[in-house]
């Protein structure tokens, strides 16, 4: 898969943005400290060791010198739930942004690089949004809020909130399943999303 990279000048100095980082390179940074919403940081670089060593996964990284200060992982959604039995369907699993580099778009970017890659256009690519995973304390934000500001951000490289009767979606009104459809998805591979949308029909 062809790696490319781009440079963002924030005010906080040079971010190099780039990806697919292959586990040899991404062994090779360091990570911020501040990189700890869904792990400590040093589980998260294990995280994006083990996403990148997957055949369909995808790490893109946001870096400052030698530290990575920002990520996005793709990879194939956890067999425990319906979305894996879709067979050209990727899940964004995360993104995040250093704290201290926050608010500087990066985040916003290095979407926008990910999905520069052609690959993309050959999946159905999700994201399931649980507010419990938000950082409300840190963003200053409420939680409808913090959701409209995800559905901007996932919004801005063509992401769609969709419903569905996934019950762990459902257990909060804030929490969001969105999909992005690659340009070259085949019809039936749509369809085949759209069927796993809303399994708990009325069948007795
Ligand atoms: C969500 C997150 C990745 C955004 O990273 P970021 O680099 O700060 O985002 P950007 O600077 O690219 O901003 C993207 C947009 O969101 C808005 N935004 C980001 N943080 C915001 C905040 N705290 N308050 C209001 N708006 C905010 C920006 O203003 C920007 O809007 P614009 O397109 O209108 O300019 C970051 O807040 C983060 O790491 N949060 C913790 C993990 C998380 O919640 N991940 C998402 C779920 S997987």
């Amino acid at each position: 898969m062809a790696f490319s990279s781009k440079e963002l000048v924030t005010p906080r100095g040079r971010v190099i943005l780039e990806g697919p980082a292959s586990p040899e390179y991404l062994k090779s940074l360091a990570i911020s400290e501040h990189l700890r919403n869904f792990r400590n940081p040093a589980r998260q670089k294990e995280a994006l060791l083990n996403a990148a060593s997957q055949p369909e996964g995808m790490v893109y990284i946001a870096r400052s010198n030698g530290e990575i200060i920002g990520y996005v992982i793709f990879h194939r959604p956890s067999k425990h739930t319906r979305w894996s039995r879709h067979p050209r369907i990727l899940e964004l699993g995360a993104v995040e942004v250093s704290r201290p580099w926050q608010r500087m778009g990066v985040a916003k970017e290095l979407l926008r690089l990910a999905f520069s890659n052609e690959a993309l256009e050959e999946y159905v690519v999700i994201t399931t949004e649980f507010y419990w995973h938000w950082d409300l304390r840190g963003s200053g934000l409420d939680v409808w809020e913090y959701q409209r500001m995800l559905k901007k951000l996932f919004g801005s490289v063509g992401f769609k909130k969709r419903h569905t009767d996934d019950p762990e979606i459902l257990e909060h009104p804030a929490n969001m399943l969105m999909v992005r459809f690659g340009s070259k998805v085949d019809k039936a591979y749509v369809k085949a999303f759209e069927d796993l949308t809303f399994q708990n029909s009325l069948v007795e």
